[in-house]
């Protein structure tokens, strides 16, 4: 199916209804209307033909959609019917939790290496990983096909390792340190801060506000 350029926005929902179709899927739901979807997942419906239209609507007939072609069909569009290698730069609580975490592995992102600065962690085992120093990186990254690297350092050090990173061919970088990294075009940066989520939690708790259409009542699987 031919592609045109989608906004982000619509993007970034598209892993919602990944993982809804998902759970529908694995309960042996085989068509599901917008309209069910929509109220399964507190979206209007015309927001999810909307969405679907961008890529040819997905082939609703009648009495609604293929749930398993729309699951393979997102994921697809979302690259992950592809397998995707990372490491994790920084051992410290968040590299080893993140690290730690299988469900990933479901989704194609394969755990391939982790590194640190600190020469007392290398060599600690991060699940079947062992932990490499920084001089390692570059030629790791090289050596094994590795497109994803995870940021989760302190800030000061984050700029110049994601040069190091840029320089190896990196194709992708999930940061999770707090400050904006500068790359070039073509190297894609997801920057995560888990504190604007809890702000947000803040404003609404002080205001009463409604959480409004999109809740995510997911069980927290990514
Ligand atoms: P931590 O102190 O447990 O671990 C940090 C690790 O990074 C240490 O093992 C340290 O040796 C290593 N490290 C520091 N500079 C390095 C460098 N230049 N190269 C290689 N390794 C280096 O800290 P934690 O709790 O794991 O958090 C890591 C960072 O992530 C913190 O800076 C924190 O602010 C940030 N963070 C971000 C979150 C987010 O939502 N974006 C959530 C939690 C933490």
């Amino acid at each position: 199916m031919e592609e045109k350029e989608i906004s982000q926005a619509v993007i970034g929902r598209l892993p919602r209804y990944f993982r809804y179709l998902g759970e529908l899927k694995d309960q042996g739901v085989e068509r599901i209307s917008s309209q069910d979807l929509s109220s399964l997942m507190k979206v209007t419906a015309s927001q999810i033909r909307q969405d679907f239209n961008n890529f040819g609507g997905f082939g609703q007939q009648g009495y609604g959609y293929n749930v398993e072609y729309l699951y393979n069909e997102i994921g697809r569009i979302l690259g992950l019917d592809r397998q995707h290698n990372f490491i994790i730069i920084g051992a410290g609580n968040l590299g080893r939790a993140l690290g730690n975490y299988l469900n990933f592995e479901r989704r194609g992102f394969i755990f391939r290496g982790m590194f640190d600065k600190n020469p007392d962690l290398v060599g600690m085992k991060v699940r079947n990983v062992s932990v490499m120093p920084m001089e390692e990186m570059e030629e790791f990254i090289r050596r094994n096909d590795i497109d994803i690297a995870v940021l989760t350092i302190p800030k000061a050090g984050a700029v110049s390792v994601a040069e190091r990173l840029v320089r190896t061919g990196i194709r992708a970088i999930w940061n999770f340190a707090h400050v904006d990294l500068n790359v070039p075009a073509g190297i894609q940066v997801e920057n995560v801060h888990l504190s604007d989520s809890l702000m947000k939690l803040s404003y609404n708790i002080l205001r009463g506000t409604e959480s409004g259409m999109e809740p995510d009542k997911g069980n927290g699987e990514t």
